[in-house]
């Protein structure tokens, strides 16, 4: 089986079961020359379903480019809800914040605009009320970084989901030189030794060939 094959399997699933729920943000991105990196329709549609599955009311992302999980995570929060997106590059907020408009959910998700370690201070800062779900999806190598960030910016039950971590299988290679590799390995080994986090790992392929997220829940004193 190869990535065409995988893909193939994309298309049929989202076909018959994800629904084209696209609101032009993929054109619109490639139309702007952002990289084609969104999360994959299929796995959009997961994270929305976990975002419902949890009754997500507040959600981070770190990492938005264009939008597409944003829409995703913003559908899943419902009017009332609220997701805080965190975005180095200002062309790829720009995209975002037109894309996020035109599929209507533009006013409850914000975006900030800047390094996501100098945005997390700053809204670790405005002590908001802890987010029930974080997905974090930006530089790689600064996963477990965010990932301690998450921790304090959660409550017990959250769930936290970290993009890209099997790379290929790559993660496997305990002698990796490259660090998106290294990172992936730091923050999961963090997960499994960090108390207060519960993880796992679902390997995944599609049309963006084969990958995985780290899926963690924050527990309690009493858990
Ligand atoms: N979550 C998006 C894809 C994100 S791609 C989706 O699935 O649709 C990764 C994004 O992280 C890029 O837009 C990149 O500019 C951004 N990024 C890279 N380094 C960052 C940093 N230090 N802080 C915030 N965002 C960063
Ligand atoms: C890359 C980044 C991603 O977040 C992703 O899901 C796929 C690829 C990348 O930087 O190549
Ligand atoms: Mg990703």
């Amino acid at each position: 089986m190869t990535t065409a094959d995988w893909a193939d399997v994309d298309r049929y699933l989202v076909e018959t079961l994800v629904g084209d729920e696209d609101s032009g943000t993929l054109r619109a991105n490639a139309e702007a020359g952002l990289p084609a990196i969104d999360v994959s329709p299929p796995q959009g549609k997961f994270l929305y379903l976990l975002g419902k599955s949890v009754r997500a009311r507040r959600v981070l992302e770190i990492g938005t480019l264009g939008g597409y999980s944003t829409t995703w995570l913003a559908r899943a929060v419902g009017k009332s809800g609220r997701v805080v997106t965190l975005e180095f590059e200002p062309l790829h907020a720009e995209v975002a914040r037109e894309n996020l408009d035109r599929a209507g959910v533009g006013d409850r998700v914000e975006i900030r605009v800047g390094a996501a370690l100098d945005s997390l201070p700053e809204l670790e800062a405005e002590r908001p009320e802890p987010f029930d779900l974080v997905f974090i999806d930006a530089d790689k190598v600064n996963n477990t970084n965010y990932v301690r960030w998450a921790l304090t910016l959660t409550r017990p039950g959250s769930v936290i989901v970290v993009d890209n971590v099997v790379r290929n299988g790559a993660i496997a290679d305990a002698d990796s030189a490259d660090a998106a590799v290294r990172a992936s390995r730091e923050v999961i080994e963090f997960i499994a030794a960090e108390p207060r986090l519960d993880g796992t790992v679902v390997q995944t392929v599609g049309g963006k060939g084969w990958d995985g997220f780290a899926y963690a829940v924050v527990v309690g004193d009493d858990d």
